[in-house]
């Protein structure tokens, strides 16, 4: 396995891997998202009922939020090997390259340079999103455990979390829209036959995942869906944060 991690070959495919993995995730967070589109519900928002049917997923025969925690290590160690993976490509090109050769030619195309750039303000954007709605560390806007739909619902009522998720979301396109495509080529699943099919299959997939991603916050900015129910995000009246 390590001299397979050591192997140029083996480190691309593992970058692939598990940049696979992170998008695996994304659809399911995105999917999982749209539950907030059902509004605030009538005693429980469906979201809040999402939230916490993930944390109580294989009770009692697992521990309580066994299954969260157990994607949450698999998706750091994802997010761990996937950027050390590209770190040690990146450095081993630019050794690779001789001393006299343009600079543009390896390992520093527009196109790597862009994902190297998206990829590391994605990682950014990431902290700050956890620090937000998961440690609840950020608290800008009113965040709770147990009230997804109110967190979102109050953050969202603020032009600036607009901006900033949507910018988040065309980075998130920008990345993908070349990642996707270089993971069907590098686990070696593209053909001539086949390319057409996967470019516009990659291009789709990316267009689903950035609008699905960003109707949520349109949805609480335009008012379309209703402020929340529960008790804790009535205390927080909406004046009291502006
Ligand atoms: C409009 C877009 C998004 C919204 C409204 C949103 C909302 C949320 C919320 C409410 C949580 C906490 C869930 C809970 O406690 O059960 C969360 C967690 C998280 N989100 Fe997002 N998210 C968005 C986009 C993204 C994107 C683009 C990424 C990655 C690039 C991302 C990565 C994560 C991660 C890693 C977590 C932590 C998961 C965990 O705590 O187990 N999110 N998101």
């Amino acid at each position: 396995m390590l001299e397979y991690w050591r192997s140029t070959v083996g480190k691309k495919q593992i970058v692939a891997l598990t940049g696979a993995i992170l998008v695996g995730y994304l659809i399911l967070h995105m999917l999982g998202n749209l539950n907030s589109a059902f509004g605030p519900g009538a005693d429980e928002a469906r979201v809040d009922w999402y939230a916490s049917w993930l944390r109580d997923f294989g009770e009692p025969l697992l521990p309580h939020a066994f299954v969260l925690w157990l994607v949450r290590v698999v998706l750091l160690g994802a997010l761990i090997v996937h950027i050390t993976g590209i770190a040690q490509l990146v450095k081993r090109y630019r050794e690779a390259r001789p001393a006299n050769f343009p600079a543009k030619r390896i390992g520093r195309s527009i196109e790597s340079i862009a994902m190297l750039g998206t990829g590391a303000l994605l990682l950014a954007f990431i902290v700050f999103h956890v620090l937000q709605f998961t440690t609840f560390t950020i608290q800008i806007t009113p965040v709770h455990e147990h009230t997804v739909y109110a967190n979102l619902y109050w953050a969202f009522q603020k032009w600036y979390f607009l901006a900033i998720y949507l910018a988040a979301l065309i980075l998130v396109g920008m990345h993908l829209r070349h990642g996707v495509w270089s993971i069907f080529q590098t686990l070696g699943l593209d053909s001539p036959s086949r390319n057409s099919m996967l470019r516009h299959g990659a291009t789709a997939l990316v267009v689903v995942l950035v609008v699905g991603f960003a109707s949520v916050p349109i949805l609480f900015f335009t008012d379309v869906l209703d402020p929340p129910l529960t008790h804790a995000a009535l205390i927080a009246l909406p004046g009291a944060f502006s």
